[in-house]
Formats: structure tokens, C-alpha cells, sequence
């Protein structure tokens, strides 16, 4: 396996010799028991700006016994913090006092007022027994002590000890506006959970929770003068057979599904934010993504009275543009505005498809009256205006890139760069300042591995290292338009995260590959040496109970047949950050730190247990995994073993509707094409197939693009799996009837016999399998293939 590039020479193994700092061993302890090694100052995520050498070789050393000190409201608030923190991930319980006179020993935290006081610059000084943190900024004394905890938390085991190394870090953020979005509106999440998200991006020097509060699928913020935007919009019934089984027992009907925030959640929830530097950017997304508005209040649309959404994708229904609807926005945003003390209001104003408006004759007789030339500059007046009534509350206005249409942006918009960076490098140099949140490269939704036991997501890999490499401030811009440049933000949508796990497995260890993007100077980032702090950071994720995900560094197995021997499998395994040592057994057992190395291909007899798991050096970084190695093995694919028939079709990762309770499966699946091919499947030994089937709720709204879904015609009413050999496009082999599957909501397994499929055919042939289609609502999808000897 490739080591990352080690931070001092001739250590052992990588992550001990990180967090240790090789030059300034601690004092020699008196108790037989080793000491262990100092941590190194550089052992944090987000990389330091700057760490001076030290001056003198004694380590610092800190326990259960050691003193914190602070003073005053701003460190003692600091410090306070820290001793919870330190308590719930450390165990050392820590007590906080006010020194007489400066200590020689423990821990200082000083607030410097009328210091250097950029926002989170702090200085962190270790030498002689103490450890001081001074900063001229309540955020960066805050920095400061999460640095702190980050040193204590460096190594892993519970040692009573943790030894400092002598230095000294200085250190500042690189971008002010380091962001997350949260999308609260296609799932809800308790308030507990977006506190705990809040918690964990500020000990990832995050600052900004761009909040995604209200869309097509539901409106999640109280409005005290219009409770029907969360008594109908907040709520919905979830798509598909299983939810309309689900019956509420209080109401006879289909359980409802969402909820919403009060307006004390939220003010509590902001003051959390607000005690971890974190503010928080409310988004109320218009024109577009409005449906659950306009269920409630059908007035502020063009005429339709639709329902809350149960699907995904992009919608049509618009908010007018009447003068009455304007009254609306400016009610709701006095009450926005109240609850949310950030800068910037977030008014959406993405993918805001203009057929609804076109149609319309008020619209129309509107546009005209106001001399506009047509729906993009009806759009841009439209924001204008927004952004003249959030100025009135002293606010400033920040949407998406389509802001940018319409050539009316007031030059006080900030822009926010989704569709790539194009709107970020047009809005630059237009003198907007921007945040660069663009797809695919900071879309969370996206999946990180293409493993099989990923859950449900979008298609584009964004993995731990490309997002690492992404790179905020666009080459295209001169260093002028480069200040414009405030940061970058990764988004997380949720249409595809039904649980809070799920939004964690997305969000971490990415987020520390954002935080280091955000903070650390452009000339400190190195993805060695992220990936040689990370098995430190995921033990804090652990101790912060946060589902992180794995994917970056599970072993994965590649089994084939071994050439020319029978009973036998030849198997290659990696990880994909390619970082670590594979460590395997063959008896079933855990893998150890002492169970053998991967080095190169092992060809194992079939049925052979092998279970791997990734180690750095002595410590175990991932669960094991088991390979399977039986001949059944080779003769079995999942829906994301198999090729999605198109090379640029749009696959995502779907859940089952099924069951209600519990877990539910994956499904790898063209939207627009649902066909997948098994290459050169072996038929010769093939006496007969069986294919998993599963079906899921066809609710994404296309748009345009619809028209470009594959429809297959069934032979019956209820539609076929067809299985055809060679090409896709040829006539059916075999046809399998879906009867047997209908009403089953979970998955059902269809067998056909093979007939012969005549002399002189290839022992190995292309399978291509899909389904036709009687009711445009469901997807059906292929689970598992298996070849029957
Ligand atoms: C977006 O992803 N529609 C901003």
C-alpha cells in the first residue's frame, strides 16, 4: 500500500509518527509504564497556517490534574465549553478558575482585547509546562481551544497522559464564509440533530449553516401570520404503495410524514449556533421551489391548487408576482429576519422554470406593465425587489446562481456558484462577492464510493480526495475579482437521506476535507498529510457519536476465477484513498495487527473465509469486511456489480419503499433507462436464472427531459422482465412475467428455466435485462442476477 508521506523521517508507521513529534520527546517518565509520544502541533484538521519550531525541547505535559485558567466572560465561556468538550471525549475533567497572577503551569486561555482581532486568528503556545491560547477575537480564542482539544485527542487509547509538543501555532482561516447547507425541507430533522451537526462543524472551524428551510416538499419555519404554511405545508404522504399502506391508527389514513421548526426551536437553535461562532443563513427559496407554499396559500401561485410534493426534481409551480404576494414575502421575511440575526438572507431563486409564468395572462399583463422583456428579466425584478426589502431590515440578499439572469442584481447580491463555477467567476467579476458551492464537486448527495454497500445517493463520485483538491478561489479571476472570492460551502441535499445516520455517512470525514479547503492556506493542504491525521479525527467522530463513513478506506475485493485451476479464485484488494495496510485471516477470525499484509493478488481455494479489514500500523481503521470466495460468488451481481446499459445515463443509488420499519435495500438504477448488462455472463454451466426484483416509487418530476425516459411497451398488463442476449436492442430471450411480483413490496425472486440456446453459442454472452412498464409510477429494478449451474 502507498504511506503517506511522513512528517518526520524514519518513523515506523504513519500515524504514530505524525501525531508524535519525533524532535521533542517528553520528559523521561519515572513509572515503568512508557509515556506516550508528544503530539505534534501539526496533528489537526483543518492544517495550522503557521507552526513556529520550538525553542526548547519540554513537551507539556496534561491530565486530569492539570489547571485551566481564563478570565472574563469571553475566555471563561471559552473555557467552560472546552472542559465539556474535553469531559465527553477525554475524561479529563477539567475546573475553571481565574489565576492571581499569570500560572507557570496548566492551561491559559486569554482574551486579548484590542489585539489582532481578525476573525478567528489565535495563537497557541505550548513550552515549559503551559499551554496558552491568546486571541483579540471571541472566535478565534474559540479556534484556539478546539485546536487544543484536537492535541488531546490525537492519539488514540486513554492513556492518563497526553504530552504536548513545545511550539507554537498561529493561525487563521483562509476564507470568512466556510459553509454547510442543510436540507431540511425534503427531510426533516429533529432539532437535536441540526445541534449536533452544529457542534461538529465548529471543531471543524466551520461558520456558516446555510439552512435550506422551506422547497416543493415542504416548509419547515413557523410563521406566526400564516400558520398554514407549516400546518399543510410542513407535511406530506410519502409516495408508493408501502406508505399508503401505512396507516396512521389516530387517523384511519396514510401516516404523514415531515414537521417543522417553532419559532423557539429556532431562536434556541440559532443562540447554540451563535455560542460556536457558527451563524446561521435561513433560506426561503423563490420564485421556484415554492409547491408546499402554494398548497397552503394557492393565492401566491399562478392558479393551480396543488398538493405538498412527494416527488423530487425540479418543479413547476412558481409564487406569482402580484403585489399581494409581495405583502406575503415581505410578512414572512419581517419574521425572518427577527429569528435570524445572520447578514445574509438566502431567497433561493434556483431553477425557477418559467412555463407556469408564461402561461399565465396576470403574469403576462404584469410583465408588460412593468415594460419587462421577458421571464428572466420578470425573475431579476423579482429578486430586486427582494433584495430592496432585505436592505430596508439591513440585510443582503444571497441566492443561487440564476440570480445572476435577468441583468438586474442589485451590486450589494452575493452570488452563490452552483452550476459549476461559471456564476461564481461571472459574478466576480460583475463585483459580487460569491460562495462557491458547485456541482458535483461540494455536493454531498453525491456518492462517495461506487461500492456496493453505499447508501442510496446521486451518481457523481465525490470522493474524500477530489474534495479535498477542490480548489474555492477560480483561476479565471485576477487577484482583484479573487477578493470577491468569501469561501466555500458543500451542500447537502437530502432527497436520498432519510435518516439523520444517512446525513452523517454523508457528511463525515468529507467535512474535514471541506474544513481544510476552507481554513488552511492554499500551501499547507497535502493530502498525504490529511489522510495521515484522519484515523485521529474519525476516533473523535467516534467519540462524538457521529456515523461517519468508511468509504475512502474499507477494503474492497475483486474475486475472479483462477485461470487454469479449478476450484480456485484469484482476489485483489485496495481501498480507495489507498492508504493504510489490508490485514486478512482465512479462518473467519477478526483481522489483527498482527494478521498478514496485503501485498499482491492471493489466490485462495473456493469457500475460503477471508475477512480484511484496513489498519495504520497497530490500530484497526475500518470494521472488516468478508469476501465471499465460493463459486456462488462468481455467479451473482448486484445492480451495482452489473453496467448500467447507457455510459451517461443518470444512475442513482434508490432505497426501497419497503419496509416501513427497518432497513430497506439499495438499488443502483437509470432513471431515465432502467437496463443494466451482465458482460460475457458464463451460460455455458448455466442451467437456469434468478433475478431479485424490487420496485420503488417513480416520483421524479423531469421536466423537459422527460420525454428522454425509456418506456417499454409490456406484453401483459402487468408488465415483463425481459432478458435479452447480446444486445440490448434485439428481440427478448426470455420474458418474465411481473404478476408474481405485484403487490409483493419488498423484493421477489423470478426464475426461467435456459432453453437450449443452440449449437455452436459462446460459452460467455452479454445479458441485458430490463423491465417493460404498465404504470409510469412505479420503477421497477433489478436487485441481484444469479446464474444456476
Ligand atoms: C440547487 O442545487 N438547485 C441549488
Amino acid at each position: 500500500m502507498i504511506r503517506p508521506k511522513s512528517l518526520c523521517a524514519g518513523s515506523l508507521v504513519g500515524l504514530a509518527c505524525v501525531l508524535a513529534a519525533c524532535a521533542h520527546s517528553p520528559p523521561r517518565a519515572t513509572k515503568s509504564a512508557p509515556e506516550p509520544a508528544a503530539v505534534a502541533l501539526e496533528a489537526i484538521v483543518p492544517a495550522p497556517a503557521e507552526v513556529a519550531p520550538a525553542t526548547t525541547r519540554s513537551a507539556v505535559r496534561i491530565d486530569a490534574t492539570t489547571r485551566l485558567y481564563a478570565c472574563g466572560d469571553e475566555a471563561t465561556a471559552v473555557a467552560q465549553y472546552f472542559v465539556e468538550l474535553v469531559q465527553r471525549t477525554r475524561g479529563f475533567a477539567f475546573t475553571v478558575a481565574c489565576p492571581e497572577k499569570k500560572p507557570a503551569t496548566g492551561i491559559r486561555l486569554v482574551f486579548d482585547e484590542g489585539r489582532d482581532a481578525l476573525d478567528g486568528w489565535y495563537r497557541l503556545k505550548a513550552d515549559s509546562g503551559l499551554v496558552e491560547i491568546h486571541s483579540g477575537s471571541r472566535s478565534g480564542l474559540f479556534y484556539g481551544a478546539v485546536s487544543l482539544w484536537q492535541l488531546l485527542t490525537a492519539q488514540t487509547g486513554d492513556a492518563s497522559a497526553v504530552y504536548v509538543a513545545a511550539g507554537e501555532i498561529t493561525d487563521w482561516p483562509r476564507y470568512p464564509w466556510r459553509g454547510l447547507m442543510l436540507d431540511s425541507a425534503r427531510h426533516y430533522q429533529s432539532p437535536a440533530f441540526i445541534k449536533k451537526l452544529i457542534d461538529a462543524m465548529a471543531l471543524h472551524k466551520l461558520n456558516t449553516l446555510h439552512w435550506h428551510l422551506t422547497d416543493d416538499q415542504g416548509w419547515r419555519i413557523e410563521i406566526k401570520k400564516y400558520p398554514r404554511l407549516t400546518e399543510i405545508g410542513a407535511w406530506r404522504v410519502p409516495p408508493g404503495p408501502a406508505a399508503a399502506k401505512d396507516i396512521d391508527p389516530e387517523t384511519g389514513k396514510p401516516r404523514r410524514y415531515g414537521g417543522y421548526y417553532t419559532q423557539d426551536e429556532i431562536r434556541d437553535i440559532v443562540a447554540y449556533a451563535a455560542q460556536r461562532h457558527i451563524t446561521i443563513v435561513p433560506e426561503i427559496d423563490m420564485p421556484g421551489h415554492a409547491q408546499a407554499a402554494i398548497a397552503a396559500y394557492p393565492q401566491l401561485g399562478t392558479g393551480e391548487r396543488p398538493g405538498v410534493s412527494t416527488d423530487w426534481g425540479i418543479h413547476t409551480y412558481l409564487l406569482n408576482v402580484e403585489e399581494s404576494t409581495f405583502t406575503f414575502i415581505e410578512n414572512v421575511l419581517d419574521e425572518v429576519v427577527t429569528l435570524f440575526p445572520s447578514p445574509y438572507i438566502h431567497i433561493g431563486g434556483d431553477e425557477a422554470v418559467k412555463d407556469r409564468w408564461k402561461a399565465s395572462k396576470r403574469v403576462q399583463a404584469r410583465r408588460r406593465q412593468l415594460g419587462l422583456a421577458d421571464e428572466a428579466a420578470l425573475q431579476s425584478w423579482f429578486v430586486a425587489r427582494l433584495a430592496t426589502l432585505l436592505e430596508k431590515h439591513g440585510r443582503k440578499l444571497i441566492g443561487w446562481d440564476e440570480i445572476l439572469e435577468g441583468g438586474r442584481l442589485p451590486a450589494s447580491a452575493s452570488v452563490m456558484s452552483w452550476r459549476g463555477t461559471a456564476g461564481a467567476i461571472e459574478a466576480a467579476r460583475a463585483g459580487h462577492d460569491v460562495v462557491l458551492s458547485p456541482a458535483p464537486d461540494l455536493y454531498l448527495d453525491n456518492l462517495q464510493s461506487d461500492a456496493g454497500d453505499e447508501p442510496s445517493g446521486r451518481p457523481s463520485l465525490v470522493t474524500l480526495e477530489s474534495l479535498y483538491r477542490f480548489e474555492p478561489t477560480p483561476a479565471e479571476l485576477d487577484a482583484e475579482q479573487a477578493k470577491h472570492v468569501r469561501g466555500a460551502q458543500a451542500n447537502v441535499w437530502v432527497e436520498h437521506m432519510r435518516t439523520t445516520a444517512r446525513v452523517e455517512h454523508a457528511v463525515f470525514p468529507r467535512l474535514a476535507a471541506l474544513a481544510e479547503v476552507n481554513w488552511a492556506p492554499r500551501e499547507r493542504r497535502d493530502w498525504p498529510g490529511f489522510l495521515a491525521r484522519l484515523p485521529a479525527q474519525l476516533a473523535r467522530y467516534r467519540a462524538l457519536d457521529l456515523a461517519y463513513a468508511e468509504s475512502a478506506f474499507l477494503p474492497r475485493a475483486s474475486v475472479n476465477a483462477a485461470a487454469a485451476e479449478v476450484d480456485s479464485v484469484d482476489i485483489t484488494l485496495s481501498n480507495q484513498a489507498n492508504f493504510g495496510e489490508l490485514r486478512y485471516t482465512l479462518d473467519g477470525s477478526e483481522p489483527a495487527a498482527t494478521s498478514p499484509i496485503y501485498t499482491t493478488a492471493l489466490r485462495l481455494r473456493t469457500g475460503t473465509p477471508l475477512r480484511v479489514a484496513t489498519f495504520v500500523g497497530s490500530e484497526r481503521l475500518t470494521r472488516s469486511t468478508a469476501v465471499a470466495t465460493d463459486g456462488a460468488a462468481l455467479r451473482r451481481r448486484s445492480s451495482s456489480e452489473l453496467k448500467p446499459c447507457r455510459d451517461n445515463g443518470l444512475l442513482l443509488r434508490l432505497e426501497d419503499d419497503a419496509p416501513t420499519t427497518g432497513e430497506r435495500p439499495f438499488y443502483s438504477v437509470d432513471i431515465f433507462d432502467a437496463c443494466w448488462i451482465w458482460p460475457q455472463a458464463e451460460l455455458a454451466t448455466t442451467t437456469a436464472l434468478e433475478i431479485d426484483v424490487g420496485s420503488v416509487p417513480y416520483n421524479f418530476q423531469l421536466w423537459r427531459d422527460a420525454k428522454n425516459v425509456v418506456l417499454r411497451k409490456p406484453a401483459t398488463a402487468s408488465g415483463e422482465l425481459e432478458i435479452r442476449r447480446g444486445r440490448c436492442g434485439g428481440k427478448p430471450w426470455l420474458r418474465l412475467p411481473l404478476k408474481p411480483a405485484l403487490g409483493n413490496a419488498e423484493r421477489t425472486t423470478l426464475r426461467a428455466e435456459l432453453p437450449s440456446r443452440g449449437k455452436g453459442s459462446a460459452a460467455a454472452e452479454d445479458l441485458c435485462f430490463v423491465f417493460t412498464r404498465p404504470d409510469t409510477r412505479t420503477l421497477w429494478v433489478v436487485d441481484q442476477v444469479r446464474l444456476v449451474p
